[in-house]
């Protein structure tokens, strides 16, 4: 493949992403986790099943970076992920010292890279990779977005019993309790479903999206989700590689874009060769505002802990 894409950590995410993304022909893949022999033998793995899954991607795994140099994505998914009663907040010293180390390392061997972020607590660890890297503010991007608006899509689809495919939601703000699904811009078949539910399914449903994360962990007992957030890695990859410009909500650094300066938020994003090419910039209700508001509150709070743990 003329395209490569370094995963870093070989866990629950960075694995399924690396699968979704050889077998979808995009690039070739590098799968990096600090446990030896891991990402070598997820790899090879990986490698066994492409006869069978019929792609010519090749899926190598390592414990030095060196292997992730040159790449054009970076998915970084390093971190441990939360545990039952945990909240993403908790997560965040740990994290944060893992995803700084993990980007001074890819950042260094791949200078042109788009920086996809996936380990939680997501916009806190923006902030720690936008720092730690020194690149521009459009090769940092969050995945956040397109997860929480594919859980309500998928909530929306079982509600009415209608294709996932028909579906479009839009949930903007920060990826925790705080997050904004829009109703009024999600729809099926371009119908709204503020025309097609009462407030109070969408509210259950809204309701459902935000604890979406915590659903799956409190099922799983042990890990958290990592079949969406891969899908949601790769579709973000998959329009920077094909430079598709899909308009996909993501975690951008905002500096005076929607009232909010410097911080990393869920907003809509065009996603293109260039990484965000575009904020855009929805009309929202004062009430929308407000909630947007808050969910950006949350964030600063959580850049305020950052400073505090200084790692
Ligand atoms: N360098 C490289 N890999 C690391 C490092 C490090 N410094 N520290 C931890 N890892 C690896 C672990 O060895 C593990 O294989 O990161 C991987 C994380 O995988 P899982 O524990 O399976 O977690 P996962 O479910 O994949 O979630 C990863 O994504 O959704 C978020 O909240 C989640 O922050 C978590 C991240």
């Amino acid at each position: 493949m003329d395209k490569k894409v370094t995963v870093i950590g070989a866990g629950n995410v960075g694995a399924t992403a690396a699968q979704r993304l050889a077998e979808k022909e995009l690039c070739d893949v590098v799968l990096i986790d600090i446990v030896e022999g891991v990402p070598q033998g997820k790899a090879l793995d990986l490698m066994e099943a492409a006869p069978i899954e019929k792609h010519d991607a090749h899926i190598t795994g390592a414990n030095a970076y060196e292997a992730s140099a040159g790449s054009d994505i970076i998915i970084i998914t390093a971190g441990i992920p939360r545990k039952p009663g945990m909240s993403r907040d908790d997560l965040i010293s740990t994290n944060a010292g893992i995803v700084k180390n993990v980007t001074k390392q890819v950042a260094a061997l791949s200078p042109d890279a788009i920086i996809i972020i996936v380990s939680n607590p997501l916009d806190a660890m923006c902030h720690v990779a936008y720092e730690a890297s020194g690149f521009p503010k459009n090769r940092i991007i969050g995945m956040a977005g397109v997860l929480d608006s594919a859980r309500f899509r998928a909530f929306i689809a079982m509600e009415l019993n209608v294709s996932v495919e028909n579906t479009h939601a839009f949930v903007l703000g920060g990826h925790g309790d705080t997050m904004v699904p829009l109703p009024r811009y999600s729809t099926v078949a371009g119908i709204p479903i503020t025309e097609l539910l009462s407030k109070e399914r969408i509210d259950e449903l809204v309701k459902r999206t935000a604890n979406g994360g915590a659903e799956i962990v409190s099922l799983l007992k042990t890990g958290s989700a990592y079949y969406a957030p891969a899908s949601a890695a790769v579709e973000m990859a998959e329009s920077i590689l094909k430079d598709k410009k899909k308009i996909l909500p993501c975690a951008a650094y905002l500096e005076g874009e929607y009232g909010i300066n410097g911080l990393f938020i869920g907003v809509p994003v065009k996603l293109g060769s260039k990484g965000i090419e575009e904020i855009i910039q929805i009309k929202m209700t004062e009430e929308e505002k407000a909630a947007l508001k808050k969910s950006a509150d949350a964030v600063s709070e959580l850049k305020e802990i950052l400073k505090k743990v200084a790692v």
